[in-house]
């Protein structure tokens, strides 16, 4: 059991869709003891009988725009669990108005709550969680690929993981003095809560399956596998890294499917 001993805290299940859902289902699976937490009354229903799928009664309400409730979450997790080694941040909102139409629409107020609450939460919750975190620990996030690279209606999502993706270097750096592991894991799509906001998303899915080299989609076991692994002793010299678990997607330079001259769907290299 890779992570025999290790405790950490899992924050974003909203229910068993979630990928937060998939990391805690591969954590449990090697050892690990969690603590949860939940956005608010009405996700609380669905992630206590989760929390308690994998032994832990340890449920905390969080709000990562409320600083109340950052405050108080060390000395929570202090009282129940003891130190941790772990950490997992998976956690994203836009509003829906701005993940359709064009990316120049977004308007100011869009745009100040997705970096609030998708980039700038993985600096305050790392910091309310640090007094409790034990070196050698490692903290995790989930960004897509629409951060480095445009994916259509990512939009100002995109803008955010691009900002999330840099805060996970320069939270490496600053961690790096205390031994504590900064990673993030960028996930191909998975039809989920957070997923459905965005426009077309089946589209997404299909030309992800279609044109990545595994040729499917990656599930939330996959990315709770590869984020065990970052979250254990396994990866202890891994840190500010972006990993990809996207069955590939993001190697190709140019998708299998095109259009020939009648407009039908072709293998690109049929094309003529
Ligand atoms: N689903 C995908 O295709 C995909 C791909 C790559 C990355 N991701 C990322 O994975 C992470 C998890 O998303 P998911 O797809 O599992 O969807 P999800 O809807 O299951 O999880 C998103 C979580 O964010 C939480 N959240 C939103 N606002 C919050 C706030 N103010 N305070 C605390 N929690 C808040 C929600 O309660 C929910 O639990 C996100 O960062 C998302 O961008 C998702």
């Amino acid at each position: 059991m890779i992570l025999k001993g290790k405790k950490g805290l899992i924050v974003g299940v909203a229910n068993a869709k979630s990928i937060a859902y998939g990391i805690a289902e591969a954590c449990h699976a090697q050892g690990a003891q969690m603590a949860f937490t939940y956005l608010n009354d009405a996700l609380k229903k669905r992630v206590e009988p989760i929390a308690e799928e994998f032994g832990s009664k340890f449920v905390y309400e969080l709000d990562v725009n409320n600083p109340a409730h950052l405050d108080g979450l060390a000395d929570r997790i202090k009282k129940d669990l003891g130190e941790i080694d772990f950490v997992v941040h998976a956690v994203a909102y836009a509003p829906k108005e701005a993940l359709e139409g064009e990316f120049v629409n977004t308007t100011k107020e869009a745009f100040d709550i997705a970096m609030g609450t998708s980039v700038y939460s993985l600096l305050s919750l790392t910091r309310a969680v640090l007094p409790v975190l034990k070196e050698g620990g490692s903290v995790l996030t989930l960004t897509y690929l629409g951060g480095p690279k445009f994916v259509p209606h990512y939009n100002v999502m995109g803008v955010a993981k691009a900002a999330l993706e840099s805060s996970v270097r320069y939270l490496a750096h600053d961690l790096g003095a205390k031994n504590i592991r900064v990673n993030a894991i960028s996930a191909g799509p998975i039809k989920t809560l957070a997923a459905s906001g965005i426009g077309d998303f089946r589209m997404i899915l299909r030309y992800n399956e279609v044109n990545s080299p595994l040729k499917r989609n990656v599930t939330t076991e996959d990315v709770g596998n590869s984020a065990m692994y970052l979250l254990s002793d396994l990866a202890s010299g891994v840190t500010g890294e972006v990993h990809y678990v996207d069955c590939g997607y993001n190697i190709m330079g140019m998708g299998d499917v095109a259009t020939d001259a009648e407009g039908n769907t072709i293998l690109a290299w049929d094309a003529k």
